[in-house]
């Protein structure tokens, strides 16, 4: 059994990022809801617990609250920031409005030598975001300070509790994983043998196990999460898994040709090739609102993934009992808040949870609490080649939520080739590995230009390329003039239907990466 760290959310957005600190440290962590009754969570090889930040003030109405017997499982507690303020407030501390919310890069000065920030500078800067402050708790001795915070970290040593009112997880605090890794190696005693070596070999033995001598179907999109899933399931089922690849003609050029011949030639996994194009596109003509085209393309998807499922089902003598999703964790939480935290919800992905229990086949996900860098290393050690391990992240409603407007087929190939474009060149100034994503949207605009001595009326591409580590937070790709200027010049020559190009500088937050 593996060392396990419980994350209690507090419903900060920042939440999977300690989670994703927690496994760089290569210790297993789960994030469970502030909501859920510790008695229904798992704590079997418990080590500690984070309690995460949050949006709201301890004192706001519906504001919630951290459990004391939190503090009686007998192992460390570290609370960040509002997870801080909770234990003030549990244990009968003080909780004030501060004057002005601190917000932004602090120097924090520590004192004394705790084990939190052992072989840690005593001078170093980290990243406050808070609006209240703690003013007491009790039995806390100060452990770090900074000018607006007299209790920037504190030890309550009769709670086994480690609070600080900064936030570690971000990359702003420079030594915030060092602060992770000593809360969890030294105060914690965690072994750190959390490795996706061990990861495949014992969930070979899971799948083999939950799965017995049934077959088993998989979605496969192609892209990075559910081409390692199918990997896996080949490696431990073999022959009794059939990957279904539904091509809702809203992929990318070359796209289906290319998951059809990686698959069938080289890694020899039963594919079932759907080409559904009509199906979707018939559905999706005049439909321009985001969110009705994201639900009627999850909808389609069920439909003919159902159908599909049928046929291969009836085809196997019934013996189809199994599907299997490449679901992460990080889709798990930012769309249905399956930990029941208080995050909101910004967008609704359509392959998380999309298809219907009626199916009648019980789920295998083998990475529903893994994140992307995790499945990455598994794609790897399990032999796959970069370009498939290292593919760019592309939505389940395909290029149908980069072409905003009227959704026909002559929009889509035009899309096509400028996508192509951007990230052929992407790839040619040697930027893939630099970029989390790099793709074209199609405008539902129109202007004037010029070429050659003819007025063009055409439409407007945006380029959109983002530096992210996880697609939660994102920035906009600083890419050299030189490449966006040859970009701009061959989608205007190369692709006919637009004659305009501009590039997106909006971060995330506040924009999203994608544009619907
Ligand atoms: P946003 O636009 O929400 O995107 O900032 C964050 C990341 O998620 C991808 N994305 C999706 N992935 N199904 C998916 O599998 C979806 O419905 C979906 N919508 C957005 C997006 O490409 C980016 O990497």
């Amino acid at each position: 059994m593996h060392d396990k760290i419980i994350i209690i959310d507090f419903g900060s957005q920042v939440t999977q990022l300690i989670a994703r600190r927690v496994r760089e440290a290569n210790v297993y962590c789960e994030i469970v809801s502030c909501r859920m009754p510790l008695a229904e969570i798992n704590l079997a090889g418990l080590k500690g617990v984070i309690l995460s930040g949050g949006p709201a003030s301890v004192y706001a109405k519906g504001a919630p609250q951290a459990d004391v017997a939190i503090y009686k499982l007998g192992v460390p507690v570290l609370g960040i920031c509002y997870g801080m303020q909770a234990t003030a407030q549990a244990t009968g501390g003080k909780v004030i409005r501060a004057d002005h919310r601190e917000f932004g890069r602090t120097e924090l000065r520590v004192q004394g030598t705790s084990p939190l920030f052992a072989k840690l500078p005593k001078k170093q800067t980290v990243w406050m975001s808070h609006g209240d402050r703690i003013t007491k708790i009790p039995g806390a001795e100060v452990i770090a300070e900074s000018d607006n915070c007299p209790l920037a970290a504190v030890h309550v040593p009769k709670l086994n509790f480690y609070g600080v009112q900064f936030h570690p997880e971000v990359a702003h605090t420079d030594h915030g994983k060092g602060i992770i890794k000593n809360f969890l190696k030294s105060i914690c005693g965690c072994k750190g043998d959390w490795k996706m070596g061990a990861f495949i070999a014992e969930e070979i033995e899971r799948i083999r196990k939950q799965v017995g001598k049934e077959r088993v179907i998989l979605g496969l999109s192609g892209g990075v999460d559910s081409s390692v899933a199918a990997v896996l399931l080949h490696k431990a089922i073999g022959k009794r898994l059939t990957c279904i690849f539904v091509n809702n003609g809203l992929l990318r050029k070359d796209e289906a040709e290319g998951v059809r011949s990686l698959f069938a030639k080289h890694i020899g996994i039963n594919l079932d090739y759907v080409d559904a194009t009509k199906r979707f596109m018939t559905k999706l003509k005049g439909v321009a609102d985001p969110e009705q085209k994201r639900k009627i393309i999850g909808h389609e998807f069920v439909a003919v993934f159902k159908d599909e499922a049928k046929r291969i089902k009836k085809k196997s003598g019934g013996h189809v009992k199994f599907l299997a999703q490449g679901t992460l964790y990080p889709d798990v939480i930012e769309s249905v808040s399956v930990h029941g935290g208080p995050a909101s919800v910004i967008k609704s992905h359509h392959n998380v949870g999309g298809l219907p229990a009626d199916l009648g086949l019980g789920l295998v996900e083998p990475f529903r609490f893994l994140f992307k860098d995790e499945v990455r290393a598994i794609g790897t050690e399990l032999g796959l080649s970069d370009a498939v391990v290292w593919r760019q992240p592309f939505p389940g409603p395909g290029l149908g939520v980069r072409i905003l407007g009227d959704l026909t087929m002559d929009r889509v190939h035009v899309l096509q080739e400028a996508d192509a474009i951007v990230r052929e060149e992407i790839a040619k100034a040697g930027l893939e590995r630099k970029i989390w994503q790099a793709f074209a949207v199609l405008l539902p605009v129109k202007s004037v230009g010029v070429m050659g001595d003819e007025r063009t009326y055409e439409q407007a591409c945006a380029v959109r390329a983002v530096t992210s580590s996880d697609g939660m937070t994102a920035d906009w790709a600083k890419i050299p003039y030189d490449v966006l200027g040859v970009i701009s010049n061959r989608i205007i020559n190369e692709v006919r239907g637009i004659n305009r190009v501009v590039y997106d500088i909006t971060s995330k937050p506040p924009g999203t990466i994608e544009w619907e």
